[in-house]
């Protein structure tokens, strides 16, 4: 090995899955004496960490690593990693497109960086795609936030949607048990941190895996049970959870949420299509009544709750009438946020072989109409907050605007207002909503919120 520093850069792609395992696999580099280079070009350790949910997440991946392989001519030093969902796809196929990459590791690997990079700077080529048992981490992740942190709870998926790659490349699902769970929360809490985001693919599928039953019968370690487990760590003033499966949601985690005031009063449950028709061929166990049904129950317990999905236009067959279902169910419920995509096919999954294939101008146009009722609809229903005082957690400086301050809503509302940044980081504050934009607000600060709570809670 040179004796040049070491330096590294992680470029992320793709969910929050991949986010939270770039900063565990930032720390492991960290750890192992490796400094962060903003400049992916003075780095001499590079690590790419993919998606391959669309065919456009996966092409992006390859005109950044074709750029740095031809680095590599010039400064046969340089290691060049590719990590998560592209790796774990195309495995070895990688070396034979990009000869010049040293490591290829899929997701389930993440953990085990230190042991593969060895195996590198030992002089090998090395390919980490098997399907393991994931390994508890026990290095400190390199956190991007010093205010909000991702917790993985559940790893992989055991759905079979027709269109996806997760299943694939993600493996089966693996639970993390409460007691880890909770002990990575109190030690978020002793180091400052005020905001948890509990991850996983099907978040409400949590502890199917775990052994645990009660007297009457009931499986008790499931989101439910864990939500209360956790719910009182010290120093975490605010606990959220993605990604709810519509299948798996009940109204006993509704219930949770709404008893539980750490719980933030936000959901996130794709729907993917309003046409029944449709979610029958993408397989996703559920009718749009159904749905339906779920958010009524939110609205029923908790009215204000801010609520997000993510929806596919052009899944092949999909008629006009079966794509204005969609439109009719975003008409009606509303939502604050919808991710909505084209259907992309994807190699190892069966809708892309099937021949009823929609054309690129159909999806394209659909995608627009779509993505135009969801500006309409997010417009009307920030206009709720308008005049109203919101609690918010303060993340950052506006990066457009250092005069200004920015956090999150409870209902994630991305929220500016006045404010010094050095003073106001990671407090909670009152702000009252002075303007109003369809994904983001304005307004300006009431006061401080109460803090002792939070600091009692420390010292007792
Ligand atoms: N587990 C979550 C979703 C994870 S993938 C769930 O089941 O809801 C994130 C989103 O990517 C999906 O919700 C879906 O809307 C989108 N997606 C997945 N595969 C896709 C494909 N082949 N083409 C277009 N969008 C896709
Ligand atoms: Fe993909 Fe379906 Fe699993 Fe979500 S539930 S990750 S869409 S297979
Ligand atoms: Fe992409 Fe993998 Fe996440 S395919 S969306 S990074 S699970």
């Amino acid at each position: 090995m040179s004796t040049s520093p070491r330096r590294y850069h992680i470029t992320t792609f793709g969910c929050q899955m991949n986010k939270a395992d770039s900063e565990r696999m930032a720390g492991i580099l960290e750890n192992m004496g490796f400094e962060w280079s903003e400049n992916p070009n003075e780095a001499n350790l590079i690590l790419y960490n993919t998606c391959t949910i669309r065919d456009n997440a996966e092409q992006k991946v390859y005109s950044y690593l074709g750029r740095q392989a031809k680095r590599k001519h010039e400064e046969p030093e340089l290691t060049l990693i590719v990590a998560g969902c592209v790796a774990q796809q195309e495995g070895e196929a990688l070396l034979r497109r990009v000869p010049e990459i040293d490591l290829v590791m899929g997701p389930q690997h993440a953990n085990r960086l230190q042991d593969l990079l060895e195996q590198v700077f030992d002089g090998n080529q090395v390919v980490a795609t098997e399907p393991i048992q994931i390994v508890e981490d026990i290095t400190k992740p390199r956190r991007d936030s010093k205010v909000t942190a991702w917790v993985n709870v559940i790893y992989g998926c055991n759905e079979r949607c027709t269109y996806c790659v997760v299943p694939n490349v993600r493996g089966v699902e693996q639970s993390r048990t409460p007691e880890a769970i909770r002990a990575e929360m109190e030690n978020l809490g002793r180091q400052g941190y005020k905001e948890v985001t509990l991850l996983g693919q099907n978040i409400d599928a949590y502890g199917r895996d775990l052994p645990g039953v009660t007297p009457e019968g009931r499986h008790q370690n499931t989101l439910t049970d864990l939500l209360y487990y956790v719910k009182d760590v010290p120093g975490i003033a605010r606990i959220r959870f993605a990604t709810s499966h519509p299948r798996y949601f009940t109204e006993r985690l509704i219930r949770a949420c709404a008893e539980l005031p750490k719980v933030c009063e936000h959901f996130h449950i794709p729907f993917q299509s309003g046409d029944n028709e449709v979610l029958k061929a993408m397989a996703r166990g559920y009718t749009h009544e159904k749905y339906r049904r779920i958010i009524d129950t939110i609205r029923r317990y908790v009215p204000d709750a801010s609520i997000s999905a993510d929806a596919i236009v052009g899944f092949p067959g999909e008629t006009e009438t079966q794509f204005e279902n969609t439109l009719r169910l975003v008409e009606d419920i509303g939502f604050d946020q919808l991710n909505t995509a084209a259907y992309s096919p994807r190699p190892g999954t069966p809708a892309a072989l099937w021949e009823n294939q929609v054309s690129e101008e159909v999806k394209s146009s659909r995608l627009q109409r779509l993505n135009h009722l969801v500006a309409v609809k997010a417009a009307s229903r920030s206009q709720r907050y308008l005049g109203r005082i919101e609690e918010v957690l303060v993340e950052d400086q506006n990066p457009k605007d250092p005069t200004q301050v920015m956090g999150r809503t409870r209902g994630n509302r991305l929220t500016f207002f006045p404010g010094n940044i050095a003073e106001l980081k990671s407090q909670l504050v009152q702000v009252k909503i002075t303007e109003v934009r369809p994904f983001s607000l304005t307004g300006k600060i009431v006061n401080l919120f109460d803090l002792d709570i939070l600091n009692s809670e420390y010292s007792a």
